[in-house]
């Protein structure tokens, strides 16, 4: 069976027509005084403002028949039920099950795939309440007072971003050790008691070179600090569907929680994977999290498509990056809590869709995935927002804004909500060369002045962009959150007709780093033999980091 192709779709025409079509953002604003509330979408924990997006009522409508050519409204309750959506490594996508209610079952090879999760909270919650009240101690019988998350990629930015983004705990401190970089391990472990830290090993695969290496290294730091071989198991547990590999590290069972090979890396944070969040914040916390991330699964499952937050947010993405060529997509939280979710919302998106060939193979015929960047505002708009505004690139945004800043400094709050305001109607509206005129020429400057200065004023606006509004930025808000962009890369992954589910371009890079380590290595036959790489950039580069090396 072939896979699906939107480009072959009488619609995808019909709505390339009426991009060409399109007024500026600016007229459509204009046009219309309760766009607002035709693009208005309420979701659980939030409000969803699309009416910013370049689009009117009918190419929304024309791209929710595009959706349901390619099978949305089936495929998103397939989502909750055993299915096949991971075909490239015969694996189903079941990432609801994480945080469904312990009635519901979905059997996968043979196994209620619910009724594992909710056996693994349990244990996460006996864990987790015993490192926070003490009675998990460490091998000189203290009480653990730092937990280090050891994991990259899926096993590190969800529950960095979360927990980064629920502030201080109230249990022990959080630390994540990822890159394989030594600066990480070596500015960590100082500030470590080894007697009272519990290390992590986060890994799916528990494979991954970077995770290995660094928990080799702490296992090292661990028992050249006296703690005794037999005692490691008081100091580390791990998350892994490897659980050969893990007791190989010399962990039992007792010390591994469970992760499964329906939960795509980058859509664990849900799962046991979320396990620093139980430990610093507590495992009501986590649980509120599930809940947040359960009430998005039920409305993008059951709401219809057209209130749809992930579907909508979906469609105004995919329509901007095939449609309207923007280049890029800016995701702005205005809340310093939430400084982490670009980078979570990276792996998320553009490993899962930044995919060359449909499902069965075939090229793709439109662009797919979106570069995915942001940082928190107000900060860009001293940095990037310059070339935003005045730059050549198109670009689309995410403003996320919490209406709860979680702090009594409300002139702060009001401050930053006005910027956040501000920008998204800038990047919409634009300045023209005319008004920038008349208003300089309105501060008393002459009008030939003014005409000189105006081209450096004005600015084309016309940049799409969408605004969530949070209720806050809790737990349930971020599960919320969290699920909204599962759900949204889903619906574009199906668009696309693309496996939005494995990752196999980043094996490659694996593969050559590891033939470049071995030529690395000091010993002679790895010296004149057969570089890995012959080109003279990659040959030079090694020879010099060699020369450096060896101090010659
Ligand atoms: O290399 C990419 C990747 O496989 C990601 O998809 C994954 O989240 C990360 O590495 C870590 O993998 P693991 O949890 O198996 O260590």
């Amino acid at each position: 069976m072939s896979s699906f192709d939107p480009t072959q779709r009488p619609v995808w025409q019909a709505l390339t027509r009426r991009a060409s079509e399109l007024p500026h953002l600016a007229t459509l604003l204009d046009a219309d005084p309760d766009r607002f509330l035709r693009f208005r979408i309420d979701a659980p924990q939030m409000r969803l403002d699309l009416s910013r997006q370049r689009w009117d009522e009918a190419i929304r409508g024309q791209l929710l028949e595009l959706a349901e050519e390619a099978g949305l409204d089936t495929a998103r309750k397939q989502l909750f039920e055993a299915n096949r959506f991971n075909p490239t490594e015969g694996r189903a996508v079941l990432h609801t099950a994480l945080r469904a209610s312990a009635e519901a079952s979905v059997e996968v090879d043979g196994i209620d795939a619910i009724a594992a999760v909710h056996a693994a909270l349990e244990r996460m919650r006996t864990l987790s309440a015993a490192v926070r009240d003490g009675s998990w101690q460490g091998a000189t019988g203290k009480a653990i007072r730092d937990v280090v998350n050891i994991g990259i990629g899926g096993s590190f930015l969800g529950p960095a971003m979360a927990c980064d983004a629920l502030g201080d705990t109230d249990g022990p401190k959080v630390h994540f050790l990822a890159n394989i970089d030594g600066t990480e391990a070596a500015r960590l472990l100082p500030k470590l008691d080894p007697t009272r830290t519990l290390f992590i090993i986060a890994s799916k695969s528990f494979g991954t070179l970077e995770t290995r290496s660094n928990a080799l290294t702490v296992r090292s730091w661990l028992l050249e600090r006296g703690i005794a071989i037999e005692d490691l198991r008081k100091h580390f547990v791990a998350i892994s569907t490897n659980v050969a590999a893990a007791a190989e590290f010399g962990l039992p069972e007792a010390n591994l929680l469970p992760l499964w090979d329906w939960v795509g890396g980058r859509y664990s944070v849900t799962s046991t994977i979320g396990l620093p969040i139980a430990l610093g914040h507590g495992f009501e916390v986590f649980e509120r999290l599930l809940a947040g991330a359960r009430a998005m699964d039920e409305h993008f499952r059951d709401a219809p498509l057209v209130a749809n937050a992930p579907v909508l947010l979906a469609l105004a993405e995919l329509w901007n990056t095939n449609f309207l060529g923007t280049e890029s997509h800016a995701v702005l939280p205005y809340a310093t809590a939430l400084d982490l979710l670009p980078d979570y919302l990276q792996q998320l998106e553009m490993e899962s869709n930044g995919k060359s060939v449909r499902i069965d193979g075939s090229p793709v015929s439109a662009r797919t995935g979106t570069i995915l960047w942001g940082n928190v505002g107000t900060n860009g708009q001293h940095a990037y927002h310059q070339l935003l505004h005045q730059g050549t690139a198109p670009f689309s945004a995410q403003f996320i804004l919490p209406l709860d800043p979680g702090h009594e400094l409300h002139s702060h709050h009001d401050w930053l909500a006005s910027h956040c305001f501000a920008q998204a109607e800038v990047f919409a509206r634009g300045r023209s060369e005319t008004d920038a005129q008349a208003e300089l020429e309105a501060g008393g400057m002459s009008a030939e002045e003014a005409r000189a200065a105006a081209p450096h004023r004005a600015m084309p606006g016309n940049h799409p962009s969408s605004t969530v509004l949070l209720d806050d930025v809790g737990p349930e808000s971020l599960g919320a959150l969290i699920a909204l962009h599962e759900h949204k890369v889903f619906v574009q992954g199906m668009i696309w007709g693309i496996n939005s589910f494995d990752q196999w371009g980043v094996e490659l890079g694996k593969v050559l780093g590891s033939a470049i380590h071995g030529a690395l290595a000091d010993s002679p036959e790895h010296h004149e033999a057969k570089p890995p790489i012959n080109d003279s950039s990659s040959r030079e580069l090694i020879a010099l980091f060699r020369a450096h090396q060896r101090g010659t």
